[in-house]
């Protein structure tokens, strides 16, 4: 660690807790013989009102719990200095530590950032950064393995644990958007081991208190046994799962959110039709194996490009996301391209994002968009023949 020209350590706490980057704060060393708590960790934590930071005061060997809210964080921070001797405070960019000599002088020490996000950060997303933190025991994690009983999450999860937090920050950001004032009810389709849907559960029915039930339909009956099983065991019985083709499910007659997260191919295609036929408020999907289109493009323009194989195919498939994005449009979607995290590293990281209301273009400018390149390419996408069924007219 070194000592740079910095802010003053007051000044310091104030804005890392205001502009949102404090990972992890821990108090040690105090400095009065009455002061019981030999050691304070600080952490954020998102609850439903909001953003808060919890301190966990350790006394002899019990750990005392605290809520404190965001706007009350930055001068307990500051008073928690008065009391201790060290602090670390972990921030994204650096770990910081402030020293306090005896005259209650204090020296800030900066060195290279420990703390653990690979998000970035901004004013948008700061309050979602937490979602399922590390370290906090969660029922369902545990049991999946992705984390110990203690919450640590295991090494070769830990991708896991991420795309599972990044998928709850996407959700979190269409809340507003979902119906409220009665039941709600969210189909996950090709939801294979339902890391995600079980994730979904916990953020809706746990967390947010909503009253959801929530259906995982796959292909496979023995990874939907497993799934049902895990659910019995977490009495989560307003989360069931089937076995069955998602272009066939007749399972529900009307559906608020739609998920999708890598079926293949025009599964996904599915999943996106059997959401517009339900009038869904929400849907989540992250395309997959995208070949259909692989098959059919053809457009003697584009020879230096397609006559590559991989260009071809990542260029198959981002046209495949695009030409769905505009469908949805025309369905009465505004619609939006995220990067997802894919465990596999692979180009296969998009999630598209579509919220029932106007999109920002008018739906005819967007058909004749989606038909000009549709033509361009010479493709005849399977979504847009089986939209085409349901409504004539875009
Ligand atoms: C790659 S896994 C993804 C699992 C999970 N959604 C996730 O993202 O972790 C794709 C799943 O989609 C299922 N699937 C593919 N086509 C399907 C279809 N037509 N109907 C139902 N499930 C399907 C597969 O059986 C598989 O379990």
């Amino acid at each position: 660690m070194t000592g740079t020209e910095q802010p003053h350590w007051r000044e310091f706490i104030t804005r890392a807790v205001a502009e949102g980057r404090l990972l992890q704060v821990t108090f040690s060393q105090p400095r009065r013989k009455d002061i019981e708590a030999r050691k304070i960790s600080i952490r954020p934590l998102k609850l439903k009102s909001g953003l808060h930071f919890q301190l966990e005061r350790l006394q002899g060997n019990k750990a005392y719990h605290e809520n404190v809210p965001e706007n009350a964080a930055g001068e307990r921070l500051t008073q928690l200095m008065g009391d201790y001797r060290q602090a670390l405070f972990k921030t994204r960019e650096a770990d910081v530590q402030l020293l306090a000599n005896k005259k209650g002088e204090v020296t800030m020490l900066r060195g290279n950032p420990t703390g653990k996000t690979n998000e970035p950060v901004t004013a948008h997303n700061r309050l979602k950064s937490y979602v399922l933190p590390e370290g906090e025991p969660v029922p369902f994690l545990i049991r999946l393995g992705v984390t110990t009983p203690e919450g640590r999450v295991v090494k070769a999860k830990y991708d896991k644990f991420r795309q599972i937090n990044r998928f709850l920050e996407m959700v979190a950001d269409v809340l507003p958007d979902l119906p409220r004032g009665r039941p709600l009810t969210v189909v996950d389709f090709g939801s294979g081991k339902s890391y995600l849907t079980f994730a979904l559960y916990h953020m809706l029915a746990i967390r947010e208190q909503l009253p959801v039930k929530i259906i995982g339909l796959d292909l496979k009956a023995d990874v939907i046994a497993e799934c049902s099983r895990l659910a019995e065991d977490l009495a989560w019985h307003n989360l069931t799962f089937s076995v069955g083709d998602i272009a066939e499910y007749e399972g529900e007659s009307s559906v608020d959110m739609v998920v999708t997260l890598h079926a293949c191919d025009t599964a996904t295609d599915a999943a996106l039709l059997k959401a517009i036929s339900w009038n869904a408020s929400v849907i989540l999907s992250v395309p997959c194996c995208q070949h259909e289109l692989f098959r059919q493009i053809s457009q003697p323009t584009l020879k230096p490009l397609l006559k590559h194989g991989i260009l071809k195919e990542r260029f198959s498939a981002l046209v495949t996301d695009a030409l769905r994005a505009n469908l949805l449009e025309t369905a009465g979607y505004r619609t939006q391209m995220l990067e997802f995290i894919d465990l596999e590293h692979t180009p296969k990281n998009l999630l598209i994002r579509a919220v029932q209301g106007p999109a920002g273009e008018n739906r005819t400018t967007v058909w004749n968009e989606y038909q000009r390149l549709r033509d361009f390419l010479g493709v005849s996408p399977y979504m847009e023949k089986e939209l085409l069924k349901m409504n004539p007219r875009p």
